[in-house]
């Protein structure tokens, strides 16, 4: 790794001991008991007698309440069992999915689900998951995995197989990308929940007041942002997620496919190419240029939406989650915008990256079956139409996109579905977290100023080959 920017971590995510903490009190009783036994051993010695004496109280009422058989479920009852789910914030109204919670509760008596939110980047949920995985972790039974994970995850072993779960039948349903990134050497490990796509967002009045179209090229976008611009200095042009972290990863590749590059080729590493040198010289020129503010480069989804959503951007490249949040009553720019496939560099296909989530059960759950019937359930087309509805988190199931009731409600669903058939997987490696480091340097070196693109590529190409050669 090159000097003075080193890929670094972020601090694990560690339950701390914060001042006041359980450990800290003992620490002080600890001090306490001490100054106690050296002053006055007679003192001492009545506290353990009468805490002694307590606790044999409390042990006959242990006693007690066992002999009546209060610990157990009344007779005939299936005792309780909990299973617990972990995912990203979903943004909007809590309310539909914790309905769907307590259906599928309803539906299976005796098994409470909690579901437990993890931080919204994906990089810090792999940290969480990494962490509690290598250690044995038993604390969650149902885990929402990036697509981007599946092979890792699989390969250590640290989520069951879940093929009983998906019918062969069933395959032809789900995206292939998004099946393929469930499966790990022919099998499933995974099932996939929602799916994502890199999407252009726009302002249609904006664009209509100064006479443009929808951008279909980069160039295009280019020369509207600095032209409505003109007009409008207060406006960014064009926002994204350039923040060193996966998202900027998913944001590059778009540039790199939509010139005709890539990072891999039949197994061969091709980063340092003319066409991924075009993207990323695009990709170095944004902020320069005047097209994207500077604060891109720390912006990750969600301030990025934040921006476009108060009306303070022209464009914005983001998942799909973004529009249905657009709509809401009292969003500044509810109406006025419009959804696009990204653009692409003239002579070349526009690409998504593709993103979503799949569930996988923890290997050492200690309620496999349960857990398996949550995901059998939160992954059924009832669940995958809820979620589409109130959270704008696209189906993993294809049909779903001819639903009239979604289509009413989401008309750009139908353009879509053509977006994310034909979207991009990233590398499907176990490796895929370390390669993304190394991409996730040099792409910010590049769109900061820091670094060339030839010198990143050149750079990133001889650091995959290394990643990919380890046996
Ligand atoms: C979204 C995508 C996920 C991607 C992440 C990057 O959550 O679904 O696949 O890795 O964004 O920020």
């Amino acid at each position: 790794m090159r000097r003075g920017r080193a890929v670094r971590g972020k601090p694990f995510l560690h339950a701390s001991t914060a001042p006041g903490s359980s450990s800290n009190a003992h620490f002080s009783a600890g001090i306490r008991l001490r100054a106690a036994a050296v002053g006055n051993l007679i003192l001492v010695r009545r506290v353990i007698l009468s805490t002694l004496r307590g606790l044999s109280v409390l042990a006959a009422a242990v006693l007690l309440v066992a002999a009546c058989g209060g610990g157990d479920p009344p007779a005939g009852a299936p005792a309780e069992r909990t299973i617990v789910f972990k995912h990203s914030k979903l943004f909007g109204d809590p309310t539909a999915f914790a309905a769907l919670i307590r259906e599928f509760e309803a539906q299976h008596p005796g098994v409470r689900v909690r579901a437990e939110t993890l931080p919204s980047a994906s990089d810090e949920q792999h940290q969480f998951y990494v962490i509690n995985l290598r250690g044995g972790s038993a604390d969650f039974d149902v885990l929402a995995l990036d697509v981007i994970w599946v092979a890792e995850f699989a390969r250590a072993g640290w989520i069951a197989d879940v093929g009983d779960l998906l019918a062969a039948e069933e395959h032809g349903e789900y995206f292939d990308a998004s099946l393929e990134s469930a499966t790990w050497e022919g099998r499933t490990y995974a099932v996939p929940w929602f799916v994502d796509a890199g999407l252009l967002y726009y302002r249609k009045d904006l664009l209509a007041r100064y006479g443009f179209e929808p951008p279909r090229t980069w160039e295009e976008l280019e020369r509207a942002a600095l032209a409505i611009r003109e007009h409008e200095p207060a406006l960014h042009g064009f926002v994204f997620q350039g923040k060193q972290y996966e998202g900027l990863v998913c944001n590059a590749l778009e540039y790199m496919w939509s010139a005709g590059g890539d990072v891999l080729r039949d197994g061969d590493v091709v980063l340092d190419s003319a066409a991924n040198r075009r993207a990323l010289e695009f990709l170095g020129s944004l902020v320069p240029r005047g097209i994207s503010p500077e604060l891109v480069t720390t912006a990750t989804e969600e301030p990025s939406r934040y921006i476009f959503g108060s009306g303070r951007a022209v464009f914005m490249r983001n998942w799909p989650y973004a529009w249905t949040l657009f709509e809401q009553a009292d969003s500044p720019v509810r109406g006025k915008v419009g959804v696009a496939p990204l653009p692409h560099f003239a002579g070349h296909d526009s690409a998504a990256t593709l993103g979503g989530w799949n569930l996988g059960l923890n290997r050492r759950s200690r309620y496999p079956d349960e857990a398996a019937a949550f995901i059998r359930f939160m992954t059924s087309p009832e669940a995958q139409r809820a979620l589409a509805r109130e959270y704008g988190l696209n189906p993993a199931r294809r049909r779903l996109y001819a639903d009239p009731g979604l289509l009413a409600a989401q008309p750009h669903l139908e353009e879509l579905r053509a977006v994310l058939d034909a979207a991009r997987p990233r590398p499907v490696t176990p490796r895929y977290a370390q390669l993304s480091q190394v991409l996730q340097s040099e792409f910010s070196a590049v769109l900061t100023g820091l670094d060339e693109p030839a010198e990143a590529l050149a750079e990133a190409q001889r650091e995959t080959e290394r990643i990919l050669a380890r046996p």
